[in-house]
């Protein structure tokens, strides 16, 4: 179930958002922050106060850390290094939506390239990755491999954490420090001039700025 379904393609009272929606998705401002698990290592597995093992990971507090922001059009790039969105500013079914950013340490072939599986029996009870990777191996028929550990990098779509109060605003994404690289995102030095220039929020924000006071 997707955001539109519950409230349509314009969903806002002010129409200087909802003419955005086309090519932004709406995560990218209402889901501003992410966290929680940044980086695991699936090679070093660490023992738990309850005797278990786990890999090692390192978490940031749910809203520490600023997603990456990519276009995407729902289909998945999958290759050993890198799993993650699909997408360009030049093809229309693409909006620009926030990832979290991950990275897991695993274990690849030096052979192939390719990652190996790992069964998580025998490292749970005993730390021993090796003997994960062995294990698997051998289920799949796999005879000869030789295991390094290597990054992959993932990019996780951002679901939850939804806001109203904190919904990045004209500012957020139209000042010169804003948080989408839009340069990054395929336009032009002269678009970017335009889309960083006051001018595109200086009469809306004074206008807010005055109902504040
Ligand atoms: C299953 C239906 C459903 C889905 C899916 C859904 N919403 Fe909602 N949403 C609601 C309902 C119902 C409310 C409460 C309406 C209200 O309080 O006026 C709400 C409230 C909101 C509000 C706060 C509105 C306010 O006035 O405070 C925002 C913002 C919002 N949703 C954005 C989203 C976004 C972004 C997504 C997708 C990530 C999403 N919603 C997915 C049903 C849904
Ligand atoms: C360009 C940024 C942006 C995009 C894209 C966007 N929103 Fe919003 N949205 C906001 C902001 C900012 C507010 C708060 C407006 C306010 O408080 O005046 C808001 C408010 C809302 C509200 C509360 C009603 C209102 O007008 O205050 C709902 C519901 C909502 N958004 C849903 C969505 C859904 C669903 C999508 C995707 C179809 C979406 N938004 C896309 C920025 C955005
Ligand atoms: C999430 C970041 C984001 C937010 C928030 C946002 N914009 Fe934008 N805006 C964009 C992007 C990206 C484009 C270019 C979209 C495209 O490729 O058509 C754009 C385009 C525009 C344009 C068209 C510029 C042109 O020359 O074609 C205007 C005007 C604009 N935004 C005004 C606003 C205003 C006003 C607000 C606040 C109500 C706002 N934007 C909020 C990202 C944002």
């Amino acid at each position: 179930m997707v955001c539109v379904d519950c409230h349509g393609e314009k969903p806002h009272a002010d129409e200087d958002y909802d003419r955005h929606t086309a090519r932004i998705a709406c995560q990218t401002c209402h889901i501003p922050r992410t966290g929680g698990a940044s980086a695991k290592d699936f090679t070093r597995w660490t023992q738990g106060s309850d005797g278990f093992y786990e890999p090692t990971t390192l978490r940031m507090e749910a809203n520490e850390t600023a997603p990456v922001y990519a276009w995407y059009n729902r289909s998945v790039v999958n290759t050993p290094s890198f799993i993650g969105p699909k997408g360009s500013r030049e093809d229309n079914e693409s909006r620009i939506y926030p990832f979290k950013m991950y990275e897991g340490k695993a274990y690849f072939d030096r052979k192939t390239g390719q990652l190996l599986a790992m069964d998580f029996a025998l490292p749970m009870a005993t730390g021993d990755t090796l003997a994960g990777i062995a294990s698997a191996a051998g289920t799949s028929g796999i005879e000869n491999f030789d295991p390094i550990p290597g990054w992959q990098t993932v990019y996780f779509g951002s679901s939850h954490l939804v806001t109203k109060e904190k919904a990045l605003g004209c500012t957020s994404c139209h000042a010169p420090n804003g948080v989408l690289n839009f340069k990054a995102l395929g336009y032009t030095d002269e678009e970017v001039r335009k889309l960083t220039s006051a001018e595109i929020y200086f009469d809306k924000m004074v206008l807010k700025q005055k109902e504040g006071w």
